[in-house]
């Protein structure tokens, strides 16, 4: 069913998963689109953002950030239109960066939205590269990363918004990056449209081999998103002194236990 303008579609967490997410996880209720009252806004979603941290939302274990309750709609960051207006400053068809969640339709009073404008060119970037995740692939690595030109820059899940701003930034400021991703259509994005000089996949039997032929020199930096066996392949190719901007571990975000294998503290303080 398409977007219409009478039917709201909220996904809604129906239960708790126990490891991944199952068909059983959300619930899709239709509902009448709201109308807004005084100082209030109807906004149209257009763009929905899918990102990892979302698995933790439908969790409640203890966290940065409250969990989703049984029964409310998703939580996700959005681009969208303003359908009606009762609220200065926004007017029909103004877009936002707004929280609408998994839905169709929201109404908001203008907490916490962004103005993207009448016309924006590139709307749904809000959402990637000029938002959240692309704030926080500068400020991991620029800050905390800390490269310097010639260094050797590995990342992981190159080819999503992080990881993506992350090799394109560390190219810019004069770094060797190697991407990690998986399959060789990701790979070939990689180092053909984003520009980094090489892209390894996690996924082929051979990984920790091409990693070690792939940095003679060790390496300097390591973007981690995933942890895993990937992390398993990076540990001992770090240099003394490399910097490990720790932005997630999506590897470990569906576990029901710790992972398993050896204690890994001894290494990272070596
Ligand atoms: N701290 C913060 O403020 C913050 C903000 C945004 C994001 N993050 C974190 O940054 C990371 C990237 O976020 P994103 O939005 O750009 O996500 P993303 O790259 O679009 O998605 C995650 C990617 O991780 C890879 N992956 C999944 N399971 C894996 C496994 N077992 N081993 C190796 N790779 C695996 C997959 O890529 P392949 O198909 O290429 O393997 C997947 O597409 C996530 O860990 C996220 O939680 C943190």
């Amino acid at each position: 069913m398409k977007q219409t303008n009478t039917t709201n579609r909220r996904l809604v967490l129906a239960e708790r998963p126990e490891g991944a997410p199952t068909e059983s996880t959300l619930t899709l209720n239709n509902e009448d689109v709201p109308s807004p009252q005084a100082g209030e806004m109807l906004l149209r979603t257009e763009f929905l953002s899918l990102d990892p941290y979302m698995r933790g939302r439908m969790s409640d274990a203890p966290s940065y950030a409250p969990p989703v309750n049984i029964g409310e709609v998703m939580v996700g960051g959005t681009v969208a239109q303003v359908d009606i207006s009762k609220l200065d400053g926004f007017k029909t068809g103004d877009w936002v960066l707004s929280a609408n969640g998994w839905q169709d339709y929201a109404l908001s009073n203008g907490d916490g939205v962004t103005s993207l404008g009448r016309d924006p060119e590139h709307p749904s970037w809000a959402l990637g590269v000029t938002g959240m995740p692309g704030f926080t692939a500068w400020a991991g690595l620029t800050k905390i990363g800390k490269p310097i030109a010639g260094e050797t820059l590995v990342v992981a899940a190159a080819t999503g918004p992080v990881g993506a701003t992350v090799g394109q930034i560390g190219k810019i400021l004069g770094c060797k990056v190697i991407g990690i991703a998986g399959g060789d259509e990701k790979c070939d994005y990689a180092v053909k449209t984003l520009g980094l000089d090489l892209c390894l996949d996690h996924r082929s039997s051979d990984f920790s081999e091409a990693l070690v032929d792939a940095t003679p020199e060790g390496i300097d930096v390591y973007f981690e998103s995933v942890g895993g066996k990937v992390f398993d392949a990076v540990l001992p190719r770090l240099n003394t002194g490399a910097r490990v901007p720790v932005c997630g571990l999506v590897s470990q975000y569906n576990a029901t236990s710790l992972p398993e294998g050896p204690d890994r503290m001894g290494d990272l303080m070596g």
